[in-house]
């Protein structure tokens, strides 16, 4: 039974007049760039996440510079972040003229912790990128009351629940991406900054806008990031359905769980009381590579990610070279995603799980 990694159309199929709909009101409305749809699906998505403030960019890149710039971070500081997460999350922090400093993880979890970000910690701190990794959801809270402000890398964690409030509302400041295969996707680039302060949301239109309050002066070099008409009409009707979706991946991951996924591979451990919408579902093995090639021989869908994490990057090695990151370094060898998606089924996760169970484990 052929089984894909993730499937972004299928979910939208019960959408697709309401997606057509979206897209005529746009055209009709001929407004393209910041318009209404933008203004309603902030407001919308802010109400989501539980904070007063979202403010649409052009993606969750740009979203993470921008959101950065708003803090004040620039030339001469040092954001904290880990190495094991998409390229992006460090790739923005020199477009301020920081510096980003690398930490480790939770093997179990992906996130970065407390205990890790402490390590990374100087007095050229100025902030702390957390990100929630494959719908995980990092300690923000305890991470913050190490005295530094955190902004959320919410990019895979839309939908996700932790008994302290969603991603996106535990932090100072936190950032989405809306690339299309995300739990929340539009049909192209976007991306989000939200934040409960009124000031902050401030300093990311201003710079959202090219450093502009009114379009006539230009206080500061900011940049041209906004999320369009389209893609904000086109996100609108996804998020009432968002909810729904999130509980359908915890309930894949959970599926996993029962069919005894854990006992020929390391499964991700949701972080303490989140109920993470996964966005990937990563397991470990000292087999990942027989593994992937046992699964694709059965056409299901499979990929190692950041085998080659952030810290040694060619792009990155000012900033990475001499570093120690064990946690990250294995999770880097021994990782691989299984299929995940809100469509999953528990047939198809019996498939996954048969074929786990037939490539041997190594002995320690
Ligand atoms: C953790 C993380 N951060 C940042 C990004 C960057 O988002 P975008 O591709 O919208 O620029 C992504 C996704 O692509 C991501 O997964």
């Amino acid at each position: 039974m052929g089984v894909p990694l993730f499937e972004t159309s299928r979910p939208l199929e019960p959408l697709r007049d309401e997606l057509r709909a979206a897209v005529t009101r746009v055209l009709d409305s001929e407004q393209y760039i910041l318009g209404p749809e933008v203004s309603a699906f902030e407001q919308e998505f802010a109400d989501y996440c539980g904070v007063a403030n979202a403010v649409g960019v052009a993606n969750g890149t740009e979203a993470i510079t921008v959101a950065l710039r708003a803090l004040g971070v620039g030339p001469g500081d040092e954001v904290v972040v880990p190495s094991f997460t998409f390229y992006a999350s460090a790739e923005a922090i020199p477009a301020t003229g920081a510096r980003p400093v690398f930490c480790d993880i939770d093997p179990d979890t992906y996130c970065v912790t407390a205990a890790t970000v402490k390590k990374a910690l100087t007095p050229k701190t100025k902030a702390v990128i957390a990100v929630h990794l494959f719908g995980n959801v990092a300690p923000i809270a305890e991470i913050e009351a190490l005295g530094v402000p955190v902004l959320e890398d919410a990019a895979q964690a839309a939908g996700s629940t932790s008994p302290a409030g969603r991603p996106g509302s535990l932090g100072t400041i936190a950032t989405f991406s809306f690339f299309p295969s995300k739990n929340l996707g539009a049909f192209g680039d976007g991306g989000a900054i939200t934040t409960r302060d009124a000031e902050l949301a401030e300093r990311v239109r201003v710079l959202r806008f090219h450093g502009s309050h009114d379009k006539v002066t230009y206080e500061e070099i900011g940049y041209n990031s906004r999320l369009d008409e389209l893609q904000a009409a086109i996100l609108r009707v996804q998020l009432p359905r968002l909810n729904e979706w999130a509980a359908r991946r915890y309930a894949a991951g959970k599926a996993y769980e029962e069919s005894g996924l854990g006992e020929v591979v390391a499964l991700p451990r949701p972080a303490d009381g989140a109920t993470p919408a996964w966005h990937l579902y990563v397991v470990r093995s000292e087999s990942a590579d027989e593994l992937a090639e046992a699964l694709s021989a059965e056409g299901i869908g499979n990929r190692a990610y950041y085998r080659v994490p952030a810290h040694r990057q060619p792009a990155l090695r000012e900033f990475g070279d001499g570093i120690e990151l064990p946690a990250t370094e294995a999770a880097a060898r021994t990782n691989l995603a299984v299929p995940m998606s809100p469509a999953l089924s528990a047939e198809q996760v019996r498939a996954v799980c048969d074929v786990a169970r037939s490539v041997p484990i190594p002995l320690p």
